[in-house]
């Protein structure tokens, strides 16, 4: 079985690594990059509208609004079921045809949304099993969206219509250029009704074909958790048998998949092919499923970025986006961002005048070619009451509208530079949800956090390079000349070897700590850390250590400490060269390699086995960088300036951006146009949240 398992892995890897080069990033900037529109413009800036809403006679008004700011997109209908079909099998459309002929008057591309996240509730009353089951057994009550069970037959049946109804009406119209599913799904859990269950044990005996091989991956024998029967298989609730956890979590995956795909089938039947299909994420926060497996069959993704509490942090926002971007990697949309504020956190602080620009224009460095604000009025009486909008309750522009209409203008001025362009780097992150889910399930310490110990690198290297990419560790690599890999616990041997490719061929791999830990089924590899890259890497890990208190570490890199986790590793290599060692602590780790490299093929691996305090992830960033001969992307910029180039098409765009409360000036690396002011120029002055856009005609 594990044979077997393993060479349908090696299949895939295989597949994936001789895929057609429009997944490398030289092809994809040949090729019209799907987020952007033919015969519109290149960045574009819309609102979410809800003309269910509002009486008819207000439409125009707000559509005028919108022209007028230079908006070029509206997104409907996304919970708008109850107004579509208003009875089983009645439908409305009349309202809907009238609403999408008014915005293309306006000039407005739509995106028309299939309803599924908020059925009826004809529906949910007719069909009680249409409804999910929370863990603790409870049918959810209707009205607070999500509430549909996505593995429901009888719902995803329902799902299938609506949408099939809509497309055929829908699928030609001039005005529409895409679509979106349903709306954030797997916001609401998946259901734990019996039904589920079972469909859940039949994906299991799909998968392991006999129970003998279920209970050797997942060593059953251990708490006598041995299944003799199919229905036995349990949904977990908190925490249970990793590898019932792992497969629950796949399931869970597949589950969400299928959802989509009942709806991508009948869309893709029904529309023209140059209508999209997307579905709205939530960033790399949100981990409910594999959105590698899920976004697969979209034509792009668009998520949902919202600050909440807080500030812009252009760090963490920036990784998101460029992990949204890994996704399927190329640009993205913004389908939904905050105008000032939100209403679901603690503290719901607006953000700061010109910040709702900056983020914009952040977006657009990243990766996004449109970015649309949720939303654009709020109803007088939905639950979102006080969440941030573009008009008031009175129909008459908020403060912000102003800006925002002048990022949209902005964004009009500056998009025939953006065609065809897409960020690119020569550093990857790998950012592997299966092995977030392993470490999450079993921290060790509380404090652990597997986002976080990515963050610190993507932060180090992005601040040195001004440019990052985050993927898959399945994704091609021969692009990168880095690529690090914190907390990579499931290292498969397939995946070993893929890794060990992009090594061979002249790569550098950074492994971090928790690395090269479990196999395919979250169960410990019998060998000792980082399993099928040890040998590689001349070394392994001993044992590792949930720390009480920091250690001092130093070593090439400098001295500084490892806090939370540390690996006492050992170098058996006689060419594997001790970086950094472990200064005195709790006896075991005194004295003993904390960091290890090795120089393998024609490349390098690294370990690095502890969290690192900033100036020494600092250091070892700047290492890397010079290892690799890297240079940045643009040049030095003061503190708090936030770079991001985007290349296609023969140009290459900078987006500068301001982070900092004091005026700054950057001179730029040779003259570059200067995109919102028309002005060639060698340096540029930029106040708190200031932009710059700047057309570098030396392209690389
Ligand atoms: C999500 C949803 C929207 C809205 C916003 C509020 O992104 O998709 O419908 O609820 O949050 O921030």
């Amino acid at each position: 079985m594990r044979k077997r398992l393993r060479r349908i892995a090696l299949t895939l890897v295989a597949a994936l690594l001789l895929a057609p080069a429009a997944s490398s990033l030289a092809r994809a900037a040949e090729a019209p990059l799907p987020t952007q529109l033919p015969g519109r413009n290149a960045l574009l800036m819309g609102a979410d509208w809800y003309p269910e809403q509002w009486p008819e006679v207000r439409w125009e008004t707000d559509l005028k609004l919108m022209a007028a700011a230079h908006f070029t997109v509206v997104r409907i209908a996304e919970f708008a079921w109850s107004t579509m079909e208003p009875v089983e099998g009645r439908y409305d459309f009349a309202w809907l045809d009238r609403a999408i002929r008014l915005s293309e008057k306006h000039g407005l591309a739509v995106v028309l949304s299939t309803p599924t996240a908020t059925p009826p509730a004809w529906l949910t009353e007719k069909y009680p099993d249409t409804l999910r089951v929370e863990p603790n057994g409870q049918r959810v009550t209707h009205g607070n969206r999500a509430h549909g069970s996505p593995t429901s037959p009888r719902y995803l049946e329902h799902c299938r219509r609506i949408a099939e109804v809509l497309a055929k009406r829908y699928g030609r119209d001039p005005a529409v250029v895409g679509w979106q599913f349903d709306n954030e799904y797997g916001y609401g859990q998946m259901s734990h009704d019996d039904g589920t269950r079972k469909q859940f044990q039949d994906w299991l005996q799909a998968r392991y074909k006999t129970l003998a091989s279920l209970n050797e991956h997942w060593t059953t024998a251990y708490w006598s958790q041995t299944y003799s029967s199919w229905t036995q298989v349990p949904i977990p609730v908190a925490g249970h048998n990793p590898g019932l956890m792992m497969e629950w979590k796949r399931f869970v995956t597949h589950a969400w998949a299928a959802y989509q795909q009942n709806q991508v089938d009948v869309l893709r039947a029904n529309v023209e092919p140059r209508q999209f299909v997307t579905g709205n994420f939530m960033g790399i926060g949100f981990d409910a499923f594999d959105h590698y497996e899920v976004t697969k069959p979209l034509s792009f993704v668009s998520w949902d970025a919202y600050v909440g509490t807080g500030h812009l942090d252009p760090v963490a926002m920036g990784m998101s986006h460029d992990a949204m971007r890994g996704l399927k990697r190329q640009n993205f949309w913004v389908i939904e961002t905050q105008p000032g504020a939100v209403n679901w956190q603690s503290v719901n602080n607006f953000l700061d005048k010109g910040e709702i620009r900056a983020m914009a224009w952040h977006a657009v460095g990243h990766g996004a070619d449109e970015v649309s604000y949720w939303q654009w009025r709020s109803a007088l009486s939905g639950q979102e009451q006080y969440h941030g909008s573009l008009i008031g309750p009175d129909g008459t522009p908020v403060p912000l509208f102003d800006e925002i209409a002048q990022t949209a203008k902005e964004f009009a001025l500056a998009q025939a530079a953006f065609r065809d362009t897409s960020p690119r780097s020569q550093v990857a992150l790998l950012h592997d949800y299966e092995s977030r889910w392993a470490i999450d399930w079993q921290k060790h310490h509380s404090r652990f956090n597997a986002v976080a110990t990515s963050r610190a690198y993507y932060s180090a290297l992005r601040r040195r390079l001004q440019s990052m990419d985050v993927v898959s560790p399945y994704a091609p690599l021969d692009s990168y000349e880095l690529v690090v890999a914190p907390g990579l616990n499931l290292t498969p041997e397939p995946l070993a070897q893929h890794l060990l490719g992009f090594v061979k061929n002249g790569g550098h791999l950074v492994l971090g700590p928790r690395a090269g830990m479990k196999d395919e089924y979250n169960a410990l590899l019998p060998q000792r850390q980082p399993g099928f890259l040890g040998p590689a890497l001349g070394g392994r890990v001993e044992q590792y250590y949930a720390l009480e208190k920091s250690v001092p570490v130093s070593g090439a890199l400098g001295s500084g400490e490892v806090s939370l986790w540390a690996e006492q590793l050992k170098a058996s290599a006689p060419d594997a060269e001790v970086l950094m060692r472990f200064g005195p602590s709790n006896g075991w780790l005194d004295g003993q390699p904390a960091v290890i490299t090795r120089p393998h093929g024609k490349g390098r691996i690294t370990y690095i086995g502890g969290v690192l305090d900033e100036k020494l992830v600092g250091a070892a960033a700047e290492w890397m960088v010079d290892k690799s001969g890297l240079t940045p992307a643009f040049g030095p910029v003061p503190d708090g300036i936030h770079v991001t180039p985007r290349q296609g098409g023969g140009k290459q765009v900078f987006v500068l951006i301001n982070f900092k409360p004091e005026s700054q000036r950057v001179s730029l690396p040779r003259p570059m146009k200067s995109l919102l002011d028309g002005k060639d120029t060698s340096v540029v002055d930029l106040a708190r949240y200031g932009v710059a856009v700047l057309l570098d005609s030396k392209a690389n």
